[in-house]
C-alpha cells in the first residue's frame, strides 16, 4: 500500500487523530524498528499530551536485533514504554496485555483514588501508512473478541474491541503522516518502501541504499548477489544486473530492474536484519 501524502490528507489525518485522542487513555505508537525515529511522526507528542504512552518497535524481525535492543532502552529513558513486536507473526503480541496495563498504571491509580471503578482503559493505535497498524490490531484482538459500541440504538459511536475486562481498543488506527521535510528521513521512509519511490527514481533510490549498505553492512551486497565491491553505486548496480541476468533487449544491462530487486529484496528482509539508523546517531546531533 503506497500513500502520495498531499495538505488535504494530512489536514483530515490531524482533524481525525485529534478527535479520537478525547475519547482515549492510552496511545499505542507503531513505528517501523528499521527506523524508529524516522518513522515517528513530529507532532504525536504534542498531540498526546496528558495521555499514557507505549511506543512498539514493529517490525522488529526485519531490524538488527541489537539495535532493537538498543532502541526499546532509547524510548524507555525518554519515559515511553516501548517494546519490540512483530505482528506479522504474533511475536511479542502475548504480553502487550500486560505492557498495556502497565503502561496506565498511574491513570488506573487516579481513577482509584476518584472511586472510578472498573472503567477500562481506552487505548488507540497509531502510526504512519504501512507500519504495521491493521496486522497488529488483527494480532492482538483475534477474531474472538467482542465488539462493543454501534449497537442498535448507540448509533454513530465508536467500534470498540474488548481486550479484557479492563482494556478497550478503538477498531480504527489513527493514520499519521511522515516525515517528508526532513530529507534523510524522507530517504529512509523511502528505502522501507513507506512513502512513493516517486520522490526519487528507483535506480537512484537503490544507488543511495547501495551507499549505504555498503558503509554500514559492509559484505552484505556481495554475499547475496555474488558481486565484486566498487566505490561506485552504479557500478554495483550494473554487477547486480549482470549477476542475475537483468537484461534488456537480449543483452543490455537492466540496472532500473536489478535497482527494483534490491530494494524488493531490503524490504522483505533478503538481505538479512537491518536496521537504518541507532540512538547514537541522534544523540550527537
Ligand atoms: P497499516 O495498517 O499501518 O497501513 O499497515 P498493514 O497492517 O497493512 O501492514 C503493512 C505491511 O507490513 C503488510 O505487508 C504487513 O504484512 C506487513 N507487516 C506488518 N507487521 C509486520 C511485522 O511485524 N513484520 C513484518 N515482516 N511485516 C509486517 P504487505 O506487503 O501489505 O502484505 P503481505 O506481505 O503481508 O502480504
Amino acid at each position: 500500500m503506497h500513500f502520495q501524502w498531499y495538505p488535504g490528507h494530512m489536514t483530515k489525518a490531524r482533524r481525525m487523530m485529534q478527535e479520537n485522542i478525547k475519547l482515549i487513555d492510552l496511545i499505542i505508537e507503531l513505528v517501523d524498528a528499521r527506523i524508529p525515529l524516522s518513522s515517528r511522526n513530529p507532532d504525536i507528542d504534542e498531540m498526546g499530551r496528558n495521555k499514557a504512552r507505549l511506543i512498539l518497535l514493529n517490525k522488529a524481525d526485519l531490524a538488527a536485533e541489537k539495535r532493537n535492543d538498543e532502541w526499546v532502552a532509547y524510548f524507555r529513558e525518554k519515559g515511553y514504554s516501548a517494546v519490540k513486536v512483530n505482528s506479522k507473526k504474533g511475536g511479542g503480541i502475548k504480553s502487550i496485555q500486560s505492557v498495556i496495563q502497565e503502561a496506565c498504571r498511574e491513570k488506573m491509580e487516579r481513577d482509584r483514588k476518584k472511586g472510578i471503578l472498573n472503567r477500562p482503559v481506552r487505548a488507540m493505535v497509531a502510526g504512519i501508512p504501512n507500519v504495521g497498524k491493521s496486522t497488529f490490531i488483527n494480532a492482538l484482538a483475534g477474531k474472538a473478541c467482542a465488539k462493543t459500541g454501534n449497537k442498535p440504538g448507540v448509533t454513530k459511536g465508536k467500534q470498540w474491541i474488548r481486550l479484557n475486562k479492563s482494556v478497550e481498543l478503538l477498531d480504527t488506527p489513527g493514520i499519521l503522516w511522515p516525515k517528508f521535510e526532513d530529507q534523510q528521513a524522507a530517504l529512509k521512509l523511502a528505502f522501507i518502501g513507506s512513502i512513493k519511490d516517486e520522490i526519487l527514481q528507483t535506480e537512484e533510490l537503490a544507488a543511495e541504499l547501495v551507499k549505504y549498505l555498503d558503509r554500514e553492512y559492509a559484505g552484505v551486497i556481495g554475499e547475496k548477489y555474488g558481486v565484486e565491491s566498487s566505490e561506485d553505486p552504479y557500478e554495483r548496480l550494473r554487477a547486480i544486473a549482470e549477476s542475475r541476468h537483468c537484461l534488456v533487449r537480449g543483452n543490455e544491462l537492466d540496472t532500473e530492474k536489478a535497482a527494483a530487486l534490491l530494494l524488493d529484496d531490503f524490504r522483505n528482509g533478503r538481505l538479512g536484519r537491518i536496521t537504518l539508523e541507532s540512538p547514537e546517531e541522534f544523540a550527537e546531533k
